[in-house]
């Protein structure tokens, strides 16, 4: 259970385009009839809108406005406002005006109005930090909380680039720190997420176009949301490096925060892991502190404290300044700590956070190909490192678990046991997963003027029996005899004689003999040898489709798939030709079930055939009662290559 308290701080606010047009009324809703309006040069054109909206309850202005509000110039402009009898204070501009509005509201107790035009947040926060002879006193009191906050995204469509980049990335910092502070709250954190994402989504749209309204709007909603947090609860290291470094070394507000920030992260990573992968993840970034860093670089922001004008020399002062007084931080302060943090900010280095899983996953990657550096066959270096590769992606890419790898090894360890003299499950998994058939693909079909190849699949036999032509190889099993005449030619059509034959097939039940151990010696298979018209002959039957074993774990693998385990009918060539590559195909009966379908993705068009239906003579004088095939076809095959 989470144990927080909560205290907000309400203030009314206004949010959208064109809202300036509202102030008069905002300020008689507070009852307002003598106003101060305080503003800068950089908001002349908003200043002389206001004039207009505010008309007659307008009776000062004061435009001197001045960085880390000096008492002096709050005393000038309170003297302007205790002549004017003012009863309330509209304040136009960024953090200085803002800040010397709640300066003036803190002494007077007057009710203002803000209108932000950065997103420095402190608008809705009842803190302020004055500084007098030098020194930043900070204090908080309701007085100081502004009763209203006009946001117009049309005052901020206008804001150059780099400032919007410094003050988004104040308004990420106090997001930030929210959401690591002890007293970071439900409500707190699901602002200050909201906010980091809008950030960090708006600010490269900015960067693109620093006129686009959306991105304006998300950004400024960011800038309130953040500064509610701000104003929330307390904030830790990074504010407090920025107070140091702002008050004794003079350094630009926003600027220090947005060079800060990255390095003040990474120091309190290791404290807040579960803080920084949220950060990281509304940042859509896979570590936060180097995310942010990326993220300001990209944009063109600062990123070393050299550049704000730091002397290196001032490093041992602000970290003794950082670390002199005690201070709420996820991450206890020591001298060295915070002394390397500075020294990283000033000469502007990348943050390194904690190794993401993808990174650690990376080099241990490498780590396992670089182990293969000294295979002496190139070709086996090349395959090992690729097979790790591709196998360490796929593992991170689907998140394997323990157990599915455990199940993976065990069912590698099963098709394994599956396999022996006759039995060969290994090939049938290739198959089956299509590996086989891509091979195929890659390593044959560069040869379009030749017969296509087709999967050797797992039930040759090497050394089958010889046979003579127009010898019957089916041992007298049952099934429509089929009469096969083939011949073998070189790409050219010139008829190769005494090409090796080797020709395998299943009985009508779908069986190769391997599978049946009652049959007496090998059937269905054989080897013949072309004549000097590079013809042979055989009878056989007709084969049929037929499941490719299911007892096994390709079995187990097919059914938990839905896929059926058929392939279509087909009859089996191996052939060897001197001179020639080797041709390993199978000629598909035409009509026949699973063409579309095979469950080893084998069958190849051209490869598709009439096993043409006969009746009466056959062509060796047999004699056949019924219906008989005959198969008829000329194999091209490659001349060797070299
Ligand atoms: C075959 O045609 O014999 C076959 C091919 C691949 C897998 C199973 C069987
Ligand atoms: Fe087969």
């Amino acid at each position: 259970m989470r144990t927080f308290g909560y205290t907000s701080h309400p203030s009314r606010v206004v949010f959208g385009s064109g809202t300036v047009g509202r102030i008069r009324e905002e300020a008689e809703r507070l009852g307002c009839s003598r106003l101060l309006l305080l503003s800068g040069p950089a908001v002349a054109r908003t200043a002389a809108r206001l004039r207009e909206v505010l008309g007659d309850l307008l009776v000062a202005e004061f435009d001197g406005a001045a960085m880390h509000t000096p008492v002096e110039v709050t005393e000038r402009a309170l003297d302007v406002l205790t002549r004017a009898r003012a009863d309330g204070i509209v304040a136009v501009g960024g953090g200085s005006t803002t800040g010397l509005a709640k300066a003036l509201a803190v002494r007077t107790d007057l009710p203002q109005i803000i209108l932000p035009t950065t997103y420095a947040g402190s608008e809705v926060t009842p803190v302020l930090g004055e500084t007098q002879d030098g020194r930043k006193v900070t204090r908080s009191s309701q007085a100081i909380l502004p009763e209203t906050v006009v946001y117009d995204v049309d005052l901020t469509l206008g804001l150059p680039l780099p400032l919007t980049v410094t003050s988004g990335i104040n308004a990420l910092a106090h997001a930030v720190e929210a959401l690591y502070s002890a007293e970071a709250n439900p409500v707190t954190d699901r602002q200050a997420l909201d906010a980091i994402s809008r950030i960090a989504g708006a600010l490269p749209r900015l960067a693109a176009d620093p006129a686009d309204r959306e991105a304006r709007a998300d950004l400024l909603q960011a800038a309130w949301l953040s500064g509610t947090c701000l104003a929330t609860v307390g904030m830790g290291l990074h504010h407090k490096l920025c107070h140091t470094l702002g008050g004794s070394f003079g350094l630009p507000h926003a600027e220090t925060h947005t060079v800060v920030l990255p390095h003040a992260m990474a120091y309190n990573a290791p404290a807040v892991p579960e803080v920084m992968r949220r950060v990281a993840d509304a940042l859509g970034v896979p570590d936060a502190p180097s995310g942010v860093h990326d993220l300001i670089a990209s944009l063109g922001g600062p990123t070393s404290l050299r550049d704000l004008g730091m002397p290196e020399s001032g490093l041992a002062r602000a970290t003794e300044l950082a670390t002199s007084t005690p201070y709420p931080n996820p991450r206890a302060l020591t001298g060295e700590g915070i002394g390397e943090l500075l020294a990283g900010a000033w000469h502007g280095h990348r943050p390194e956070g904690p190794p993401s899983t993808e990174a650690k996953l990376a080099r241990l990657t490498d780590e396992v190909v670089a182990s293969f550096a000294r295979t002496p066959d190139p070709r086996v270096r090349t395959l090992l490192s690729g097979l790790v590769r591709h196998l360490h992606t796929f593992v991170a890419e689907n998140d394997v678990t323990d157990a599915e790898w455990q199940y993976a090894v065990d069912f590698l360890t099963r098709t394994g046991q599956k396999c022996d003299p006759t039995r060969q499950e290994f090939v049938l998994l290739s198959d089956t997963l299509g590996i086989s058939s891509a091979v195929d693909l890659l390593t044959n079909s560069r040869t379009p003027d030749t017969t296509p190849s087709a999967v050797l699949g797992p039930f040759y036999v090497e050394g089958p029996p010889e046979a003579v032509h127009g010898s019957d190889i089916s041992g007298g099993l049952h099934g429509t005899p089929l009469w096969v005449d083939v011949l073998v030619t070189d790409t050219d059509g010139e008829l190769l004689k005494d090409a090796v034959v080797d020709v395998w097939q299943s009985n009508e039940d779908g069986f190769y003999d391997v599978q049946l151990p009652d049959l007496d010696g090998p059937v269905l298979r054989a080897r013949l040898r072309t004549d000097s018209d590079g013809r042979i002959t055989f009878w056989s039957i007709l084969p049929s489709e037929y499941p490719v074993p299911g007892d096994g774990p390709v079995g187990q693998m097919l059914d938990a798939t839905g896929r059926h385990p058929y392939r279509a009918p087909h009859l089996h060539f191996m052939l060897d030709a001197p001179g020639h590559r080797r041709l390993v195909t199978q000629l598909f009966v035409s009509g026949g079930a699973y063409l579309d379908s095979d469950t080893v993705f084998g069958v190849k068009n051209e490869l598709v055939v009439d096993f043409t239906s006969r009746s009466g003579p056959t062509p060796d004088g047999r004699k056949v009662d019924g219906e008989w095939r005959r198969l008829d076809y000329t194999f091209r095959l490659a001349p060797q290559a070299g």
